[in-house]
């Protein structure tokens, strides 16, 4: 069994599927994993499995897909960030067993996919995704849009992680224990791959920063569910190293550049 550092690795967004339901045993295995996913950051996410054609799912960006999962949460503080971290904690388990996901925040039908999560006055749905069997060839389109938004690319290591203050960019080898796991993390997906994470390393502390590039809308701020995401893969990545810590909010009030709003902090056990 492979370990959550490849799978990371492994895991790009899937877009264009094998035309065929998911088997009763994938079925299942889905159902098992987003009934059991648990998060650091308070808010409940409902989770639920969907039939495309019983509800009328569509998108126009996904071809092939017979089912989707989507999530919602009621919108109290830290809401977005638990369902980023919840989300990508099933996208990483469905890349696990080879079945192909991706979130979709604007792309979707979304009156349909709020109808079928049953979302209430007080409630939101950021984001669902398709989930099945990644066909061999990407569609015209999915190829077109992955050029366009170089989904392949990531920011260098020291342009979004920093040492003390934000005025000192931290190379991988000064990072220590905290290498992996901020690797792991900068290769997150976000929406547009506008990568909103910031991190400075202050000994055995990583503070997390949301650099704020795209405009909040009704549904919230997608880049809140982006740190989510960010803070899985950081998360998952230092338990699977035996690197013991936790999630504290509290603000170090270092001098975050224009925009860049503090989110949380890592404090590692010593
Ligand atoms: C919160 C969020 C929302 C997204 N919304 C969309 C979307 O509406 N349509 C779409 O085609 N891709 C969407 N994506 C996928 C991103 O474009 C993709 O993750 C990014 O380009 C990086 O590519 P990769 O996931 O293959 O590494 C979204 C991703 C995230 C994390």
């Amino acid at each position: 069994m492979s370990g959550i550092v490849d799978t990371i690795q492994g895991r790009r967004s899937v877009r264009t599927f094998e035309n065929k339901p998911l088997t009763p045993e994938d079925r299942a295995y889905v159902e098992g994993v987003i009934q059991s996913i648990e998060t650091p950051f308070g808010a409940p996410v409902e989770f639920r499995l969907l039939d495309a054609a019983e509800h009328g799912l569509k998108s126009p960006v996904i071809v092939g897909a017979h089912e989707y999962v989507a999530a919602k949460v009621e919108r109290i503080p830290g809401a977005e960030l638990a369902l980023g971290f919840a989300f990508e904690c099933f996208c990483l388990r469905a890349a696990e067993r080879g079945l192909g996901t991706v979130m979709l925040a604007a792309s979707l039908s979304r009156k349909s996919f709020e109808e079928a999560m049953e979302v209430g006055p007080g409630e939101v749905m950021p984001v669902a995704s398709p989930v099945g069997y990644p066909a061999a060839k990407l569609s015209l389109r999915e190829s077109m849009m992955r050029k366009a938004i170089k989904s392949d690319e990531r920011l260098p290591f020291s342009r979004v992680f920093f040492s003390g203050s934000f005025g000192t960019p931290l190379s991988p080898s000064d990072a220590g224990r905290f290498e992996e796991p901020l690797e792991m993390l900068r290769l997150a997906p976000s929406a547009t791959n506008k990568q909103p994470w910031r991190a400075v390393v202050d000994g055995d502390t990583v503070h997390f920063f949301e650099e704020h590039s795209l405009k909040e809308s009704a549904l919230g701020d997608i880049q809140k569910v982006d740190m989510g995401i960010a803070l899985s893969h950081f998360l998952l990545t230092a338990q699977e190293r035996g690197l013991e810590g936790r999630f504290v909010t509290r603000d170090p009030e270092a001098a975050a550049p224009k925009g860049t709003e503090y989110i949380t902090s890592f404090e590692a056990a010593r």
